[in-house]
């Protein structure tokens, strides 16, 4: 099968596209990255995927007029680097409708929550003061709306009473770095299709390949 092209969007630490440099190291991966595009110079993200000997380029939305503008360069650097698939990793810019219907169905977010739950920033302080007994992580195809869409793969931890933000972070980003691959891995196989706005994966709704529950390892 040929390789699917990802295009690897991020502002800053970049442990996510860390995740799937390293997945795409592996041979039998389906997929591969052929740009990395940072919002922001100087982040450690721009490092990895140098070290990795990825093209990276710096899009500055400061550099531009509006978010049309600046979206069209977005555009025309991931058309132009022949990708097949957007994904946003850590990525902190909001995109307009007009470029989120450009590429339906082809782009894709993680965000450090049970999803539709905790929706935008400051996630686990929100999820801590619920006095939420799980949270998690979503990889979902982007719509419009922000952090909503089609579900892909979804892991579940528990919250323990002594959380802070801090320790649930770390407890959730370790999940992230093994969905965020099994998502692509998921897509790039073939294997997943959005039906009236749910994501069937090999023929069912509510697939065990969308899930990943830690307790079970
Ligand atoms: C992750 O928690 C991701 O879910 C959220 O932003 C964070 C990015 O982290 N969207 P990193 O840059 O991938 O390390």
């Amino acid at each position: 099968m040929a390789s699917l092209k990802l295009a690897v969007l991020i502002s800053g630490r970049g442990s996510n596209l860390q995740s799937l440099i390293d997945a795409c190291a592996e041979e039998s991966f389906p997929a591969e990255i052929v740009t990395v595009i940072s919002n922001v110079h100087g982040v450690k993200g721009l490092e990895r995927a140098h070290k990795a000997g990825l093209p990276t380029v710096v899009i500055d939305h400061k550099e531009f007029k509006d978010r049309e503008n600046f979206e069209d360069a977005l555009h025309d650097v991931i058309s132009g680097a022949g990708a097949d698939l957007v994904c946003l990793a850590g990525f902190m810019r909001l995109l307009t409708g007009d470029f989120v219907r450009r590429w339906q169905d082809c782009l894709i977010n993680i965000h450090p929550s049970l999803l539709p739950a905790f929706k935008g920033l400051h996630v686990h302080e929100k999820v801590l003061e619920a006095g939420a007994r799980f949270s998690g992580c979503t990889v979902h195809y982007v719509r419009p709306d922000m952090d909503s869409g089609p579900i892909i793969v979804q892991a579940a931890v528990p919250v323990h009473g002594d959380d802070t933000p801090d320790t649930l972070a770390t407890r959730i980003l370790e999940q992230e770095h093994r969905i965020y691959p099994l998502a692509v891995r998921l897509i790039a196989s073939g294997r997943v299709r959005v039906e009236n706005e749910r994501v069937i994966i090999d023929g069912a709704v509510a697939p065990d390949a969308g899930m990943i529950n830690p307790a079970e390892d």
